[in-house]
């Protein structure tokens, strides 16, 4: 088998199209210079239908858990009471952060196979009228969940609690209303839906959230919004930023502009509605119920998965991710995100039945999906 071609099916980093790789090679410039002051705020202007907002995106460099700490650290002082809604990984990084922050912590724990229930949500806050903000993930990456983040946004009713969202592994694959569905705060990364490669983390506060954050007391350095709003009203960032990103996201959004958000978001759809046919037709379970299974990864239990990964990385280029927390080794993860396409769907869908011996069973449940 031909070994340099990876196919690489996990939930981020995703592929990178060549268009988006080839500006990865441009000359470097200045960070300070005229070109980037021009191309930055515009690249950012063109993330915010993403997000969902008129807000300002800001551009952190570092990977998503910078993004995140972006958050905490200019929201969480020592002591503030918060809530984080946890079902997986990812949640517990948000409380991990909090922590790391000496929050007065509440969490809510939902079993790693479904999504966040809001209506616990609601209960919860209303027998706790002091948690000043909360957090929680739009896309759980570990247990493919995707989560209502709109249903628990409007679980608050009159509650003064923000919602700070990592949307990581879901912006640009999913819709993101940040200013319609009241969202606080959300956090991104380059590296999956965005098709371009990690070392970019984007942060956007609401107003309220921002002036919110005037009155945090954490020590921050690095991380200090205040810090990345000085600097952008001259069109630059305090810090060198990763500039390749820059001209990387620039092409991968002319590719989405070019698709158009809503077929973006669909064909997304299509490959989870096809991954979760095609397994199921070689009998295997998926690990989420189909109302919150999530578009841009797959979750499938699969006994001894770490050695099924192992043989068919060898056997034929294909890598998917493994489990992960309570997961380890009995699920493995289909990454359809970003540059994918239903056709890598069907070679993911083919290196299992293959393996499975359950020859064409898997694509042809999968093809009657595209067909429908
Ligand atoms: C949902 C989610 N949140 C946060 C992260 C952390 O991002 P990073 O690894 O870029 O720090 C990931 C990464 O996989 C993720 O999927």
């Amino acid at each position: 088998m031909y070994r340099f071609k990876p196919e690489l099916r996990i939930p981020g980093p995703v592929p990178v199209p060549n268009e988006v790789a080839l500006q990865m090679a441009k000359p470097m410039i200045n960070h300070r210079g005229a070109y980037f002051k021009e191309h930055y705020p515009a690249v950012l202007k063109r993330l915010a239908p993403l997000f969902g907002t008129t807000n300002q995106v800001h551009m952190i460099t570092g990977s998503g858990t910078a993004g995140m700490e972006v958050a905490v650290s200019n929201l969480v002082s020592p002591g503030t009471p918060v809530l984080c809604l946890v079902g997986g990984f990812f949640g517990n990084r948000w409380a991990d952060l909090c922590k790391a922050y000496g929050a007065k912590m509440h969490i809510l724990e939902f079993p790693w196979d479904g999504g966040v229930d809001p209506e616990q949500v609601a209960t919860y806050l209303k027998q706790h009228p002091e948690i000043e903000l909360m957090f929680m993930v739009q896309n759980e990456s570990s247990t493919a969940v995707l989560n209502d983040v709109e249903s628990v946004a409007k679980a608050r009713g009159n509650h003064s609690a923000l919602l700070v969202v990592d949307a990581v592994s879901a912006l640009g694959g999913t819709p993101c209303q940040m200013d319609a569905w009241g969202l606080d705060v959300v956090v991104s990364a380059s590296q999956k839906c965005l098709m371009t490669p990690p070392g970019t983390a984007f942060v956007v506060f609401s107003p309220r959230a921002r002036e919110y954050s005037d009155r945090c007391t954490a020590s921050r350095y690095y991380m200090d919004l205040r810090r990345y709003e000085q600097y952008m009203e001259k069109s630059e960032t305090p810090f060198t930023p990763n500039i390749h990103n820059v001209f990387a996201l620039e092409e991968a959004l002319s590719m989405i502009e070019a698709e158009g958000l809503e077929n973006v978001f669909a064909r997304h759809i299509l490959m989870r509605d096809m991954m979760r046919a095609g397994a199921r037709a070689v009998g295997l379970e998926l690990l989420v119920k189909d109302e919150d299974a999530s578009p841009t990864v797959t979750g499938i239990r699969f006994p001894n998965a770490d050695s099924f990964r192992a043989r068919i990385k060898k056997q034929y280029g294909v890598e998917f991710a493994g489990g992960q927390g309570i997961h380890a080794n009995n699920i493995f993860r289909v990454g359809h995100m970003g540059y994918a396409t239903p056709l890598d769907v069907l070679t993911a869908l083919a290196v299992l039945e293959m393996d499975m011996k359950k020859y064409g069973q898997a694509t042809q449940a999968a093809e009657q999906v595209m067909e429908a």
